[in-house]
């Protein structure tokens, strides 16, 4: 595996290889990588030709600083996961060669801005659609990979493609679990024992709706997966919603064939997020 720090160089590998008909996959990250990230990897590696995986703890969509400051950044152990599932490229930059000074970034996000994840976190998704387009921009990859666990996430950089009319095709991944349903991420290592305990409430939460919704209705089973919720005290939840899986918007009863619940929650002063898709028929 390469791995590669500047601008100049990525453009300068990729372009003959680009120029060879070989079709590149770019999966970004921010490192601190898991077997989720490890399952975007090796779908781009089954799909593409050159595989290149960004590492990048994006400044700009972090809206609070102690969360930038804690977050992991195990470089060399993120470096050898990266070799053993034979990943082409790693693209590893420093802020100074993304950022010049004074940049200033906008999209109009729609209702996606202030929702969810948008209201709880102001700023963040202009921060990650900013960094994803200067990869997009940087790559030019014919497949982006990202991960259905940051569902709003991926609708975002959905708009982000349409608007900028981005020629890239967007693979969105499912959510990799523990053997007992807690949704990876980076930010779990931040967690004890007890608070990695915890946390399966949440996905214990979006099973009950899953599977209270076809039986005892949707209300039913969003009341009972509250209750349990509401019965842990080391949680305490950002928002719980039941959704439409196109608009986001909340329902109370179920409406059309799928819909999705989005939880955010804090455990220990970590902020985690999970959802699942909700079959109604
Ligand atoms: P990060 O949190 O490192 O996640 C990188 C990618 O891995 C995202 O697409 C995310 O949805 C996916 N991912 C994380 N946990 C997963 C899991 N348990 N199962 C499947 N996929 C999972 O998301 C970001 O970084 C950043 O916002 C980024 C897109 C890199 C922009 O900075």
């Amino acid at each position: 595996m390469k791995t590669i720090r500047t601008k100049s160089a990525l453009k300068a590998y990729l372009q003959p290889l680009r120029d060879k008909n070989k079709t590149i996959g770019l999966v970004p990250t921010m490192g601190a990588l898991h077997p989720g990230h490890l399952s975007l990897l090796r779908n781009a590696k089954s799909r593409c030709d050159i595989v290149v995986c960004s590492i990048f703890v994006n400044p700009t969509q972090f809206n609070d600083a102690s969360d930038l400051e804690k977050y992991p950044r195990p470089i060399e152990q993120d470096t050898a996961l990266l070799e053993s599932i034979s990943c082409d490229v790693l693209f590893l930059p420093d802020v100074e060669e993304m950022y010049g000074e004074n940049e200033h970034w906008h999209i109009d996000l729609g209702s996606l801005e202030t929702m969810w994840e948008g209201a709880f976190r102001p700023g963040h998704f202009q921060g990650v659609t900013q960094v994803v387009y200067k990869l997009f921009q940087i790559v030019q990859p014919h497949y982006a990979f990202f991960g259905q666990k940051d569902f709003q996430q991926c609708m975002v950089v959905r708009r982000l493609v349409d608007i900028m009319q981005v020629p890239v095709r967007l693979v969105i991944c499912p959510i990799e679990r523990s053997r007992e349903g807690l949704a990876l991420s980076s930010r779990n290592v931040r967690l004890s024992d007890h608070g990695l305990r915890d946390a399966l409430d949440l996905s214990k939460a979006l099973r009950l709706v899953r599977h209270g919704a076809k039986e005892q209705g949707l209300s039913k089973s969003k009341l009972a997966a509250n209750a349990l919720l509401d019965e842990n005290p080391n949680i305490q939840v950002e928002y719980f919603a039941i959704c439409k899986p196109d608009t986001l918007l909340e329902v109370k009863e179920c409406e059309g064939e799928q819909l999705v619940a989005l939880i955010a929650a804090y455990i220990e002063g970590v902020r985690l997020i999970d959802n699942m898709l909700i079959d109604c028929q």
